[in-house]
């Protein structure tokens, strides 16, 4: 059993957590991902780490489906029964003078750990940080302390510059010339768009994948992508890949697949707390 330590509501979707996991904590490193189970009978839910503090791993999760949401009923003090990790690839941190990172809602966890690591390297950090309202820009103070300059953006204008990550995304990249990398983790179609604007305007860029994982082990073949006309496996290849070559639709039907068992988990747990 896991003991969670540390229990923060950041909005109403999305929730901090810390896990007493000494031996996953001892191992990650920037990019590797854990999966977790509420109970015995439980789902596995697969998480990219937000980070690590001595024995403690942090991890935030939006509550989209059944089990995310029962991990929400979760406090501090509670356990989970498995937390299984890190598994996964360590991001390839590069050699890089200026690194953008670019992070849609909840993917501003799985960035943070990265622009750590570019950052005790001595690469200038800027961040672009866009979500679609104010309450959902999570980890700000974080960030702010860690970056050297964050640029904010909501849907709705009411906390930054109004509009998607995109548009300060293409300012810098045509002012910017000491930029020589961007890294994107968001929603799909926010990651496809930022790597065809980095890819035309010259700079490699890494995204990281989410599709819909089972064993998180490679041997069910569900979390299969296609880059370049090859097909990997985001559990053991990823998560983190060039976002060049990566086939973004293909990814986006895939995970659309089961949309209508997530409406049905939706409903399970509203009649479950009813
Ligand atoms: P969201 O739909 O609210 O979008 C967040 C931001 O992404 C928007 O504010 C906008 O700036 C940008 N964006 C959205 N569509 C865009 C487009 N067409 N072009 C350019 N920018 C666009 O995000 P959310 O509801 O917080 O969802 C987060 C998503 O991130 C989920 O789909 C989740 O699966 C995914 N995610 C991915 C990873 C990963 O490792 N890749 C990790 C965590 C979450
Ligand atoms: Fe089964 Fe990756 S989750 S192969």
């Amino acid at each position: 059993m896991y003991k969670i330590t540390e229990k923060k509501v950041l909005n109403k979707d999305i929730d901090f957590m810390t896990i007493d996991a000494p031996l996953v904590a001892k191992n990650a490193k920037p990019g590797h991902f854990i999966i977790l189970r509420v109970d015995e009978d439980g789902e596995r839910i697969p998480l990219t780490i937000a980070d690590i503090k001595g024995d403690q791993v942090d991890i935030i999760y939006q509550k989209m489906g059944y089990s995310t949401q029962l991990l929400g009923t979760k406090e501090k003090g509670d356990t989970i029964s498995d937390f299984v990790g890190p598994l996964g690839q360590a991001a390839h941190i590069k050699d890089k003078k200026h690194v953008v990172g670019v992070a849609g809602g909840v993917g501003a966890a799985p960035i943070l750990p990265q622009l750590r690591a570019y950052k005790e390297q001595g690469t200038k950090v800027t961040l672009i940080l866009g979500a679609r309202n104010k309450d959902y820009l999570i980890l700000k103070d974080t960030f702010e302390s860690l970056c050297d300059k964050v640029i904010y953006t909501t849907d709705d204008g009411s906390y930054g510059e109004k509009g998607l990550v995109t548009a300060p995304l293409e300012d810098i990249l045509k002012t910017d010339d000491t930029i020589d990398h961007v890294i994107a983790i968001g929603p799909v179609i926010m990651m496809k768009f930022v790597a065809k604007m980095a890819t035309a305007h010259k700079r490699s860029v890494d995204v990281s994948l989410n599709p819909i994982m089972i064993d998180g082990t490679g041997m069910c073949g569900n979390c299969r992508v296609e880059i370049g006309g090859k097909t990997y496996f985001a559990c053991i290849d990823g998560p983190d890949f060039p976002g060049e070559a990566v086939d973004y639709d293909g990814l986006m039907k895939r995970q659309n697949y089961y949309k209508d068992k997530e409406h049905e988990c939706y409903m399970r747990l509203d009649n479950h707390g009813s």
